[in-house]
């Protein structure tokens, strides 16, 4: 099958599980989170995590459970960071952001409830009792990455630091963390529930971090060209440090150096590749904005 194709169809069992997972309720809370997470998302996250836990021989029915919680907290990610104290961002994926659907008050529950139901999903993932360790060591990992030494921690360097003063260094320490963590976290959790020796584990951590890089850069680039005021102060970016230029071809070189390392550890991976190589497509198939 080609590798586009194996992609929709995982995106798809993704959006499907999404919906079963936020279809218990009907409160006005219940959604706000609903009307976030179907908002159509390219489930770049739970794709890698997919893949990755395919690599490793993991069953689908396993890595959902993964895969979804991941893509959870990617949202309610996204809800807090559009919030009038975060970056005051009206629109999410072309519609109006939660906290403009529902208010602050609820947005914030809203991200707070998607939060938590990651760690209830996680916690339901069907594994047999000898594997219990595994799961154990993938929520570690979760926990940490999506935390304040990883993707929020990530958050708080956003709104902190300078965009006038930040370094080169300071800035892929950033975007490692805020877009890096939770990409990694992706990968990591299908390569240590399969088992994945040391070596493998560290070559994708090391591919996710290439590809977070990209991923971030890639954003900054489409949101400078954008025609859109933004509200808040101004956040450090790739375009005001590097220029346009200089940013496109850094974008190249982290995807290039993703594939690098994927071939280098014999990661035989059509939809990792095609997940690192579409990045430099300028509109990806499940692109939505
Ligand atoms: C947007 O993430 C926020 C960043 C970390 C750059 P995505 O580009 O993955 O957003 P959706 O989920 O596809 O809308
Ligand atoms: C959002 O980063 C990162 C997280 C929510 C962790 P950005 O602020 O750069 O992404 P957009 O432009 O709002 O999607
Ligand atoms: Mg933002």
């Amino acid at each position: 099958m080609r590798v586009e194709n194996k992609i929709f169809q995982k995106k798809e069992t993704i959006d499907r599980e999404l919906e079963r997972l936020l279809s218990r309720g009907d409160s006005l809370l219940f959604q706000a989170m609903r009307q976030t997470v179907l908002s159509g998302g390219k489930r770049y996250r739970p794709l890698l995590a997919l893949a990755s836990g395919e690599c490793f021989g993991v069953l689908e029915d396993v890595m959902l459970h993964f895969a979804c919680a991941l893509e959870l907290i990617h949202n309610y990610s996204l809800i807090h960071d559009d919030l009038p104290s975060m970056d005051d961002d009206d629109f999410r994926r072309g519609k109006p952001s939660c906290h403009k659907s529902f208010g602050e008050d609820i947005a914030l529950l809203a991200g707070d409830s998607l939060l938590t139901l990651a760690f209830e999903v996680m916690s339901q993932a069907p594994l047999e009792e000898k594997l219990l360790p595994r799961k154990e060591k993938v929520i570690r990992e979760i926990s940490q990455l999506a935390g304040i030494k990883g993707m929020i921690g990530g958050q708080f360097l956003d709104i902190t630091l300078s965009p006038e003063k930040i370094t080169e260094k300071e800035y892929y320490e950033l975007i490692l963390k805020k877009t890096g963590s939770l990409i990694v976290a992706s990968l990591k959790s299908g390569a240590i529930l399969g088992d994945a020796s040391p070596s493998q584990i560290h070559s994708l951590e090391e591919y996710g971090r290439n590809i977070g890089l990209a991923f971030q850069i890639r954003d900054d680039i489409i949101d400078s060209v954008k025609d859109v005021q933004e509200k808040h102060p101004p956040r450090p970016n790739a375009v005001s440090l590097f220029g346009l230029e200089k940013a496109k071809r850094k974008l190249k070189t982290f995807v290039e150096r993703a594939l690098r390392i994927l071939e280098e550890a014999c990661l035989e991976s059509d939809e990792l590749c095609y997940l690192a190589s579409n990045l430099l497509e300028s509109k990806s198939g499940s692109e939505n904005g």
